[in-house]
Parts: C-alpha cells; structure tokens; sequence
C-alpha cells in the first residue's frame, strides 16, 4: 500500500474515533463518571490533532476562500442527503432516525448558510 493510502485511512480512522470517544464521553457523563468522561473528551481531542495533521498530510487544507468554498459544497450535498435520509426513515417507521435527520439538515441548512456569508464577506475583500 502506498503511503497515501495508509494516511488516507488513518485520516478516516481518526475522523470515527474522535466521534466515537465524544459520543461515548457522553455516555459516561450520562452514567454519572465525569471523570471517565472528561478522560474521554480529552483522548477526543488528540484523535482530532491527528485527525487534522493527517488532513494536512493529504492537502486537504488550502487556503480559506478555497476551504470555505469546498466545504460550502459537501455542506448542500449533506443538506440534500439528509433530507433524503429522513424521507426513508419516516417510510421505514424509524422514528428517532427520522427525527435526527431532520435536525442535523436543518444544521447543514445553518452551516451552507453561515459560509456563504464567510464567502461573500471574503468577496467583498478582494
Ligand atoms: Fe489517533
Ligand atoms: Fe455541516
């Protein structure tokens, strides 16, 4: 394997893990281990330090009008995808699921909206 490769999947496998430790920090906290939780918060953390390294590594990082642009993309792409996902949770009766892909649109919804104003305002720069 060439070792794009090997830190394109690192890449990945930081990006779940750091999801994975907040949502489990969550858990403890719910379970009433704070300490556990804040332990796992922080490990979260170094995941994403290296998360964002291996993102470097890749050139996925440009400069920030290219940045926000990309972004700005994946950010209606998710908002449709969301939409759809919902839509087939609610056919399959999937309550919870539906509910979240709702919510989590309406987020993409906000995050497409909050960069076009970064871009425009970036615009009114040049
Ligand atoms: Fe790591
Ligand atoms: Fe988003």
């Amino acid at each position: 394997m060439q070792i794009v490769e090997i830190i394109q999947k690192t890449f990945e496998s930081e990006s779940n893990d750091i999801a994975l430790y907040l949502a489990m920090s969550r858990k403890a906290e719910e379970e009433g281990h704070p300490e556990i939780a804040s332990y796992l918060l922080e490990v979260a953390m170094d995941e994403a330090q290296h998360a964002v390294k291996f993102a470097s590594l890749l050139g996925k990082v440009k400069d920030t009008k290219t940045n926000i642009a990309t972004m700005l993309v994946r950010e209606i792409q998710a908002e449709k995808e969301k939409a759809k996902a919902a839509k087939i949770a609610q056919a399959e009766g999937h309550e919870d699921a539906f509910q979240f892909f709702n919510r989590s649109m309406l987020d993409e919804r906000k995050h497409k909206a909050g960069l076009v104003q970064v871009l425009s305002r970036l615009d009114e720069k040049d």
